[in-house]
């Protein structure tokens, strides 16, 4: 009886994973997970063809320096391929404490703390410090593992409109409560390129005694001084609590980072279940970082690259007539409304050479269906006027 009720529950699962719409449409339209065949800078080859990359959030385009790539294999050849373990237990090194400092130094805080994920770290900077009891108040766009880290906390989450402090107001009006408080935000949102509007949500943090945290994931590397992110473009530096982000950004590697005071790291080093459980950031991965943390203050060619291309590849959309979302930065959303208008959108550019990513609903607000586009220091004048004529060939099989 028992063991032909599991055989039962687990072959509901399996029908479950075969009649997934959702998998069936994307096998059918194959719009995801295209493995190209090479790449060089924002040049790739794809079923052959090259192309122009133009989803990547390479911002500085430091993924092919030659020191940063330099870095990555010294560090391989130092501390070899893994930690194979865990940062309470066998996995810390020198290499970690060193990126973490450096880290912490640029963004002005007291100490910061490395995972193998930006995933990880957004998610833990808010699970770990959030509780059972507590209420979070989010912005209704922010990213999916920061939406994970608010379930995992089983804190009470009150949702407000998209980076409104008049509707983060009205909700802690609505929600009055004598329990610890978060404020969660992005810096810069990653589908939207919008630059939240942390002094005035921070006026009403301070007003309620908020905890605040910004997921800076889109703003490291591209908004502030050398680029140290939304915080710094708007001076708040004093006035935020916890700063996450990721390094598959600007920093042109994969991790994360979490920086605050002492006390919170080490709070998070105690109850983070993503930094106890999981293993240590390799040694490539934190080398490579490392170096473009450098490259940001040695070489400021690569951010005033970035803002050159970004005005430019604003100022041919807009010409072209197209919604922008009212982006503010590099990560430029192309909003057309429906499914139905992204994908022959989306297609007509791959036929042109120019790969992008559709999201559409719920991936993004009903309504909002896009492509979302970034834009990188490494793109060529050549490439972005590429990138014009193929917009306005895709706008005409709109
Ligand atoms: C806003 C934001 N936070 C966190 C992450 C997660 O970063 P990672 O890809 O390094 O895991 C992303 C990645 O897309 C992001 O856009």
């Amino acid at each position: 009886m028992a063991l032909s009720f599991f055989l039962k529950e687990k072959k509901g699962i399996l029908a479950r994973c075969r009649d997934d719409y959702a998998t069936k449409m994307r096998l059918k339209y194959a719009p995801y997970y295209h493995a190209m065949e090479y790449q060089q800078g924002s040049t790739i080859k794809l079923d052959g063809r090259e192309m122009i990359m133009l989803s990547s959030n390479d911002y500085l385009g430091l993924s092919f320096h030659p020191k940063v790539i330099e870095a990555g294999k010294a560090a391989l050849t130092k501390w070899g391929t893994s930690t194979t373990g865990a940062r309470p237990a066998n996995g810390s090194r020198a290499y970690h404490v060193q990126l973490e400092e450096k880290l912490a130094a640029f963004l002005g805080r007291e100490a910061c703390h490395i995972h193998a994920a930006g995933y990880l770290s957004c998610l833990s900077s808010v699970a770990s410090f959030a509780q059972k009891g507590d209420v979070v108040y989010a912005d209704k766009n922010i990213h999916s593992c920061l939406w994970d880290g608010i379930r995992l906390s089983m804190a009470t989450v009150e949702r407000f409109s998209h980076n409104s402090p008049d509707d983060l107001r009205n909700v802690i009006a609505a929600t009055q409560s004598d329990a610890p408080k978060m404020l969660v935000v992005e810096g810069v949102y990653s589908m939207e390129g919008h630059i939240a509007r942390l002094p005035e949500l921070l006026n009403i943090a301070d007003e309620n005694s908020l905890f605040s945290v910004v997921d800076d994931a889109h703003g490291f590397g591209v908004l502030g001084r050398q680029g140290r992110g939304t915080v710094d473009h708007h001076g708040v530096n004093d006035r935020v609590d916890v700063i996450c982000g990721s390094m598959s950004k600007s920093l042109a590697s994969t991790g994360g980072f979490v920086a605050a005071s002492r006390e919170v790291i080490e709070y998070l080093r105690s109850h983070s279940k993503q930094t106890i459980f999981s293993a240590a950031i390799s040694p490539a991965q934190a080398g490579c970082a490392e170096a473009s943390l450098d490259l940001m203050q040695s070489e400021p060619q690569h951010l005033e690259r970035l803002w050159a291309n970004t005005r430019k590849y604003r100022s041919i959309l807009k010409g072209l007539g197209l919604d922008l979302w009212g982006s503010e930065t590099p990560a430029v959303p192309i909003v057309l409304g429906s499914k139905e208008r992204v994908y022959p959108f989306w297609r007509a550019l791959m036929e042109k050479g120019v790969f992008t990513v559709m999201s559409i609903a719920p991936a993004v607000p009903a309504g909002k269906d896009l492509i979302r586009t970034a834009v990188s220091a490494m793109h060529t004048d050549e490439q972005l006027e590429k990138i014009g004529e193929a917009m306005a060939y895709a706008m005409r099989k709109l």
